[in-house]
């Protein structure tokens, strides 16, 4: 558990980027914050291992003071990703993710053995990938292995401030995706910088929104489309968005009934349920698949057959299936 105790921070210049926050972050789960561009994530995040120091107040780490911590030790033992994802040019994909690894004297093949394993968890084949470097790589398999490298030493605590956001929406995506379920797997204590409220509720257990230097509310995706504590967090999410997510959530059960009743034999394929008509529609016709398991959080929480996508795209004209 990462706790916030009143942390303010005033930086030299005099700008007040936290103001007296107050948080608790849990173990073991992935939360997301959230807020527009300047109200402090990148500043709260870098306090957890360390990148700035509080003004006032402190912040706890399983009740151990941060400041009390070694900065080198602190950091090591936290995984961090970027936004520009950070690889180093001049090496290869297995020196990148060996670098903590290295520093902290693992032997070669201990090392070796961790980053086919690495590479593995993030679906990038290790024969193919490691001794390549980074610019032949796409952005997103870039991004892949900043993960990896994260992950390297197995740390408890992973930062990632916007670590998907320079990506291209597919590849965004499917990393988000991913991360779900690298997240199922590993159970770590994720902290997720993100200024796309469709990312939070997609991925996060929880969601901190702020809002100049301060939280506004703190809650789970469910919990934040059924209740907003302040007009500026029913503004931020927008009254559309929570329409569409309480619509869809009604909507998907009744009509997993009925789809139910269709008998279909052979495989589907899966979309994240901010799939649109069009990318649902492209889906059904690249693929020999009958359907589509629209998945919340890894969960199914309907299907789509061409019948029920010729519904949707007549009801909705701007072609937006859900969110
Ligand atoms: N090193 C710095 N010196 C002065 N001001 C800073 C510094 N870093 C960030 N700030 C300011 O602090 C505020 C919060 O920044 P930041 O935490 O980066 O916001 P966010 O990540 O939410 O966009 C902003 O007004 C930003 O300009
Ligand atoms: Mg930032």
């Amino acid at each position: 558990m990462i706790r916030f105790d009143n942390v303010t921070k005033v930086f030299p210049d005099g700008t007040k980027a936290l103001n007296g926050v107050t948080v608790t972050i849990p173990t073991h789960k992935l939360t997301a914050i959230i807020g527009p561009s300047g109200c402090g994530k990148t500043t709260l995040m870098r306090m957890i291992n360390r990148l700035e120091l509080p003004t006032s107040g402190e912040i706890f780490i399983d009740e151990q003071a941060v400041s009390e911590r070694d900065e080198v030790e602190l950091r090591r033992s936290i995984g961090y990703v970027i936004q520009r994802i950070g690889l180093i040019p001049h090496m290869t994909i297995e020196e990148n993710i060996a670098i903590v690894p290295e520093m902290l004297g693992w032997d070669e093949s201990r090392i070796t053995a961790r980053v086919d394993e690495l590479l593995e968890l993030v679906d990038l084949d290790s024969k193919t990938y490691r001794s390549r470097y980074p610019f032949e790589l796409s952005g997103g398999q870039q991004q892949r292995v900043g993960v990896s490298r994260a992950l390297a030493s197995d740390p408890n605590i992973i930062l990632m401030d916007e670590p998907f956001s320079a990506l291209d929406p597919i590849s965004r995506e499917q990393l988000q995706v991913e991360l779900r379920k690298l997240q199922k797997k590993i159970k770590k204590t994720i902290v997720f910088v993100t200024h796309d409220m469709d990312e939070a509720l997609e991925i996060a257990d929880e969601i901190i929104i702020m809002r100049e230097g301060q939280i506004e509310q703190m809650a789970t995706p469910d919990e934040l489309i059924e209740h907003q504590a302040t007009d500026f967090v029913r503004d931020f999410i927008g009254q559309d968005r929570i329409a569409r997510r309480r619509d869809f959530a009604q909507r998907t059960l009744e009509e997993f009934d009925e789809l139910l009743d269709e008998t279909w034999v052979g495989d589907y394929a899966e979309a994240s349920s901010m799939i649109t008509v069009q990318e649902a529609i492209d889906l059904l016709a690249d693929n020999s698949n009958k359907r589509i398991a629209v998945k919340r959080n890894d969960l199914i929480i309907g299907y789509l057959g061409h019948h029920t996508l010729l519904k949707a795209a007549m009801k909705d004209r701007e072609g937006e299936l859900s969110v």
